[in-house]
């Protein structure tokens, strides 16, 4: 008798089978499934997915091609997954509150990308946060295809306050008439004054691409402010606070929707990736929910305490502390740079990113509390990690073992997955 794949529908994404096969590559998740039990993981830009997401990762979806929107597709046998992707795009809009989603960029960078390429030509001028104030590649590095094929304009943060400086952002949009103005970063700890981007943007009769990579899962739990009624396109990743697969979105008025998918798919790229629009929109299921907005506030509430806890211990946290998940922390007052830090931080298993300082060369320490507030951590957990920190950096004979032990005790207490 022929086997159905539907009669082996539970044993897809089976671990079993893949260590029975190839024993090389099982090691190696079963080595990166510890690694992340056993450290915190600090960086900004990871968290933990549910159970739920990665079982529609590992599903024969991923099998499908669909190059196409559903029910104007390239291939035949679509019928499933357009049902996929029409969900995973109404969940979109009602969660964002947007009238058009388009949930196939394969990335934030092919969302922000997609974005370019619906609204400007090559050679338009463009008005983005400067790389060493926060801004992502994709907002003009000459090692981006951003920074090549249009013409970047930075703005900055007050050196003093490391918050956005309008009044040198209004000046540089009337100065060099962008045809448009990103507002986004990798690293600001703070709500984009949204409304002041629009009026911004208006004068100097721009478009406003939001790129809201990192807040976009504190918006869809009502933690932080949403541009999508002030930005022409709103670009996002999935896999941050939203904790859904590796991916990307866009969002628009009706107007842009069409240029946006066309702009999307064929323009940038190629086949949808179904397996990864069905976790996109199981993701938005789970962003839908109350606990997620509960989640939401308590990586707030986190961070908060976290940076404070910092401050405390000494470091000197940019901006003052942070409206979202994310911090920034010179720890040059504790007599280390951002880099040597960062490589003690990870000796004792806290591991999180550098970044720039809104004044001089130096680096200073990015961070997140996304991933350990999945894991259930609150405020009193926040302390501790806090004098990890400072102890880490501290401990400075030999490596931090006495503090390893205890960051793997305490992840030990919250293990990402049950079972
Ligand atoms: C502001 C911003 N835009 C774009 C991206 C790109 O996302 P991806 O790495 O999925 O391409 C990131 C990623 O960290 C980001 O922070």
């Amino acid at each position: 008798m022929l086997t159905t794949p539907v009669a082996s529908v539970a044993s897809y994404a089976d671990l079993r089978a893949l260590r029975r096969q190839d024993h090389e590559i099982a090691e190696i998740i079963d080595g990166e499934a510890a690694r992340q039990c056993d450290t915190l993981q600090l960086i900004a830009a990871e968290n933990f997915t549910s159970p739920a997401v990665l079982a529609a990762l590992g599903s024969p979806l991923a099998n499908k091609y669909a190059e196409g929107y559903p029910g104007a597709r390239h291939h035949g046998g679509c019928e499933i997954v357009d049902a996929a992707e029409r969900i995973a795009c109404e969940r979109a809009t009602g969660l964002f509150k947007a009238a058009h989603a388009n949930v196939q960029p394969h990335s934030g960078s092919s969302a922000v990308l997609a974005a370019y390429a619906a609204l400007l030509r090559p050679g338009d001028t463009v008005l983005a946060m400067g790389l060493a104030h926060g801004g992502h590649l994709t907002h003009g590095s000459p090692a981006n295809v951003s920074g090549r094929w249009f013409d970047f304009v930075g703005y900055g943060v007050d050196s003093d306050t490391g918050l956005i400086d309008y009044d040198q952002v209004r000046a540089l949009a009337r100065e060099h008439r962008p045809r448009a103005i990103v507002c986004g970063s990798i690293s600001y700890p703070r709500h984009p004054d949204y409304a002041l981007f629009r009026e911004i943007a208006d004068e100097a009769d721009a478009y406003l691409i939001a790129d809201a990579a990192h807040p976009m899962g504190l918006i869809a739990g009502g933690a932080a402010p949403s541009p999508v009624p002030y930005a022409d396109v709103v670009c996002a990743t999935t896999h941050k606070v939203l904790r859904g697969p590796r991916g990307g979105m866009l969002l628009c008025g009706p107007e842009l929707a069409e240029r946006l998918d066309r702009a999307v798919f064929p323009f940038t790229q190629g086949g949808a990736q179904m397996h990864a629009v069905a976790a996109k929109a199981v993701a938005f299921g789970e962003a839908a929910a109350p606990a997620f907005a509960a989640y939401a506030h308590q990586v707030v509430a986190n961070a908060r305490m976290l940076a404070g806890a910092l401050e405390a211990e000494g470091f000197a946290v940019l901006t003052g502390g942070t409206d979202t998940h994310l911090i920034g922390a010179d720890p040059s007052p504790l007599g280390m740079d951002g880099r040597a830090a960062r490589g003690r931080l990870a000796a004792a298993g806290l591991v999180l990113d550098t970044c720039a300082l809104p004044s001089g060369d130096g680096r200073g320490l990015r961070l997140g509390t996304a991933a350990l507030t999945t894991q259930g951590m609150r405020e009193p957990q926040m302390a501790e990690i806090a004098s990890f920190f400072t102890r880490a950096i501290r401990e400075a004979d030999g490596p931090p073992r006495r503090v390893r032990a205890e960051v793997r005790e305490l992840a030990g207490r919250f293990p990402p997955y049950q079972g």
